[in-house]
């Protein structure tokens, strides 16, 4: 997605998973329970949860990344971000496994979508609309006033995700993609710490279903006791 995606794949090996178990990308694991199936033959709705990326993840990470992107970032590019601040990488899991995963940079106070990816075996099934509400409520807490990100000229699937958050195209980045000299529409979400787009945000997030269990996640600060709310 971004220009950082031409790094090669050459520190994608040698993961520590010193942080806790390891956790897998992949094809879905057999659950006890008949997955519900919807009309089109797909697998139904099912229960996501959304959590700060960590180096334990890599693994999984990387393989879902090799799957859907021609020039993958590398390991050691994941953890330069994962060590710096003003960063947001999520990832999402359907019990142990991760089915996807995205990343935004805070510049001032816009906000620039890094990446965001879905195994293919998990695709449309809400999963990076997920992602995405979560990087923009991360955004917020950031303090970003404006979300950016650039995306293929032909990735329509992408950008539908992306109007849905209020994306709109702004301009066009001529052969930005190394691999085969595409381009790249730039997109922008104005004013997104405004009222207007906080209820965008909250229509997303409340025709989720079932809701996305966040985890791992900073508690809000408390509400001073001589708040009204309080
Ligand atoms: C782009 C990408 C991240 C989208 O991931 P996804 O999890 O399939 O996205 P979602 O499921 O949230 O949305 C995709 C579509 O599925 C639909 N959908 C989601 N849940 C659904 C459900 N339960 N029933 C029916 N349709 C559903 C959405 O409405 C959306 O439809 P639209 O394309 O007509 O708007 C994924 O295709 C991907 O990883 N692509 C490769 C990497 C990439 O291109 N990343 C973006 C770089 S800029």
């Amino acid at each position: 997605m971004t220009g950082a995606a031409t790094t090669d794949l050459s520190g994608a090996t040698g993961l520590s998973g010193a942080e806790g178990p390891e956790v897998t990308a992949g094809p879905r694991p057999s659950p006890s329970a008949p997955e519900p199936v919807r009309v089109d033959g797909r697998p139904g709705p099912c229960t996501v949860t959304v959590s700060p990326m960590r180096r334990r993840h890599l693994r999984a990470v990387l393989d879902i990344e090799r799957q859907v992107y021609p020039r993958p970032w590398s390991a050691r590019l994941f953890e330069d971000e994962l060590d710096r601040t003003g960063r947001v990488y999520l990832v999402a899991r359907v019990g142990p496994t991760v089915v996807g995963y995205a990343g935004l940079l805070m510049i001032a106070d816009d906000g620039h979508v890094a990446t965001v990816a879905v195994h293919p075996d998990w695709q449309h099934r809400g999963v990076a609309t997920r992602l995405l509400a979560e990087l923009v409520e991360g955004a917020l807490r950031l303090g970003a006033n404006q979300l950016t990100l650039e995306v293929r000229v032909s990735n329509l699937t992408a950008q539908s995700l992306y109007r849905r958050f209020g994306f709109a195209p702004a301009g066009a980045r001529k052969a930005y993609y190394a691999d085969n000299g595409e381009d790249a529409l730039v997109m922008w979400a104005h004013e997104v710490s405004g009222p207007d787009y906080r209820r965008r945000l909250s229509e997303l997030e409340t025709s989720l279903r079932p809701p996305t269990v966040r985890q791992g996640f900073p508690a809000a600060p408390p509400v001073p006791s001589n708040h009204p709310s309080a």
